[in-house]
C-alpha cells in the first residue's frame, strides 16, 4: 500500500493537435495540469517520429507548465545534451538505449534537472536497481512505446509494485518517484497509484473530448477512489 496523495498528472501532448498547442496551452490550469509530457520520438528507437528541440523551444514560450521529457531515442548519450540544456523539469531516457546512463543521469542532476530513466515492458525492473540511487524517477512503460491509444498491459502493475518494494526497502522512496506511461484512464489510474506510481502519463485520457482541466481534474479524482478491480 503506498500513499495516493500527491500524484501528479502529466498529459502527453503527442495526443493533441502539436501544431495549435501554442494557443490552446494558454487554457491549460496550471493549478490542475501538474505537467507536460513530451514524447521525443525519432523513428529508430520507436517506428514513430514526433518532435524535436526547437518545438519545445516554441513551446516553452507559451506556457510555464513544467516540462517532463521522455526520450525515445537511439543514442541518448549524445542527443540529450540539447534537451537537458533546455532545462525542463526532467529528461528520461531508455535503459534500453543507452551505453552510459549513470553519465547521463549525472550530466542531468548536475544541471539541476530531475533525471530520469524509462523501462520497456520486456526489461525486468531488477536491471534498474543498481541505478536507481542516479535516478529521480524511474519511468515504467505500460505500453511498447511509440504510439499513444494503446491499451494498458496488465503485467505492469505486478513491475511498478516490485520497483517499489525495492526502493522503499532500500531508502529511496522518496528520491526516485515512480511514473507509468501508457493506457491510463478513469478506470485503472486507482490501480497504478496504488502499485506506487507517483507521477501518470495520460494522452488520450487527458484530451479526448477538448476539455483538458475536466479530464486531468477527473483523473486526479480517480486516482484517490477504490481500485476497479483486485
Ligand atoms: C507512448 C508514449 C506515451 C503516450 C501516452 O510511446 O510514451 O506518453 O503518448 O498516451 P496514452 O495515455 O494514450 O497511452
Ligand atoms: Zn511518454
Amino acid at each position: 500500500m503506498t500513499s495516493r496523495d500527491g500524484v501528479l498528472i502529466s498529459p502527453s501532448i503527442i495526443a493533441t493537435d502539436l501544431s495549435t498547442l501554442g494557443t490552446a496551452v494558454s487554457s491549460f490550469d496550471p493549478g490542475t495540469v501538474d505537467l507536460l509530457h513530451v514524447d521525443v520520438m525519432d523513428g529508430h528507437f520507436v517506428p514513430n517520429l514526433t518532435i524535436g528541440p526547437g518545438y519545445i523551444d516554441c513551446l516553452k514560450t507559451h506556457t510555464d507548465i513544467p516540462l517532463d521529457v521522455h526520450l525515445m531515442i537511439d543514442n541518448p548519450d549524445s542527443a540529450a545534451a540539447a534537451y537537458i540544456e533546455r532545462k525542463p523539469w526532467c529528461v528520461t531516457f531508455h535503459c534500453e538505449s543507452t551505453r552510459f546512463p549513470v553519465r547521463l543521469l549525472r550530466s542531468a542532476a548536475e544541471a539541476g534537472i530531475k533525471p530520469g530513466l524509462s523501462i520497456n515492458p520486456a526489461t525486468p525492473v531488477d536491471t534498474l536497481y543498481d541505478l536507481a540511487p542516479y535516478c529521480g524517477l524511474i519511468l515504467v512503460m505500460s505500453v511498447e512505446p511509440g504510439f499513444y491509444g494503446q491499451a494498458f498491459l496488465d503485467h505492469s502493475l505486478r513491475r511498478i509494485e516490485k520497483l517499489r518494494e525495492f526502493l522503499e526497502q532500500n531508502g529511496l522512496g522518496e528520491h526516485c518517484l515512480i511514473q507509468v506511461d501508457g493506457g491510463i484512464n478513469e478506470r485503472n489510474i486507482a490501480s497504478v497509484v496504488m502499485a506506487g506510481a507517483r507521477i501518470v502519463v495520460a494522452g488520450s485520457a487527458a484530451f479526448t473530448g477538448g476539455d483538458i482541466n475536466k479530464n486531468v481534474a477527473r483523473l486526479k479524482k480517480s486516482a484517490m477512489e477504490r481500485p476497479a478491480q483486485g
